[in-house]
């Protein structure tokens, strides 16, 4: 999909009608899929197995965000189970650019997150190594947080340094996104956008898709 992307984070959806809430994102980009293990973060969500149903029943390809210790050894399950994309974190990663490899060689698009207080720099070397970048605009965790500004200067270094190497790497952006900062992550260079609660929260899902689409743009 062309970008600005729209990516719904299933974690603002309700869990026990997930069929019906994946449903309602048909005309979005990607379903964004918060994986939580109550270790890297204060709180759990799903694993594989649910993963593997949202996989079989979505109407859109998924976006799989691992908030999980030890990476290394859990994300590649996320590509074989069919996700277009498998984001880890930094933070979490013992070998960064080894796990991207592999999760390439199995057909996925590679991501790699940094939390709020994590530095770019130590991506720009290894930048061709990803498809795409998650700049974390609030502390990974939970939804329905406040958006952090102070997170851009950092996207906006990265997405020169991006163009400086000439690279399509994606820049992505998650946490607080909605009607009101949208155009200012895409002012510092996102242009793939994760949105829970501004997608789930309105009462016409398709409506707030084409809105935010249409700020990113402006
Ligand atoms: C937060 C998750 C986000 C979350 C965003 O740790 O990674 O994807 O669902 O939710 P909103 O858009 O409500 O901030
Ligand atoms: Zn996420």
């Amino acid at each position: 999909p062309a970008a600005p992307r729209i990516n719904p984070s299933i974690l603002a959806a309700d869990f026990v009608n997930m069929q019906a809430d994946l449903a309602r994102i048909a005309t979005a980009d990607f379903a964004h899929v918060d994986v939580m293990d109550n270790h890297f973060v204060p709180n759990l969500t799903f694993g594989p197995q649910m993963v593997e149903r949202i996989q079989a029943t979505s109407p859109i390809p998924l976006d799989v965000h691992l908030m999980i210790t030890d990476p290394d050894r859990w994300a590649p399950g996320y590509a074989e189970l069919g996700a277009a994309s498998v984001t880890f974190h930094l933070e979490a990663a013992t070998d960064p650019v080894a796990l991207a490899r592999r999760l390439r060689s199995m057909g996925a698009r590679a991501g790699i997150a940094i939390k709020p207080g994590t530095a770019a720099e130590p991506l720009y070397d290894i930048l061709g190594e990803f498809d795409q970048i998650l700049v974390m605009t609030v502390e990974p965790g939970f939804g329905g947080q406040g958006f952090m500004p102070e997170t851009m200067p950092k996207l906006r270094a990265l997405a020169d340094e991006a163009k400086r190497r000439g690279s399509d790497v994606w820049l992505q952006v998650d946490g607080g996104i909605s009607d009101a900062t949208i155009a200012q992550a895409a002012a510092a260079g996102a242009d793939t956008f994760v949105a829970g609660s501004a997608v789930y929260g309105s009462q016409d899902i398709e409506a707030a898709v084409t809105r935010l689409r249409g700020l990113a743009r402006a």
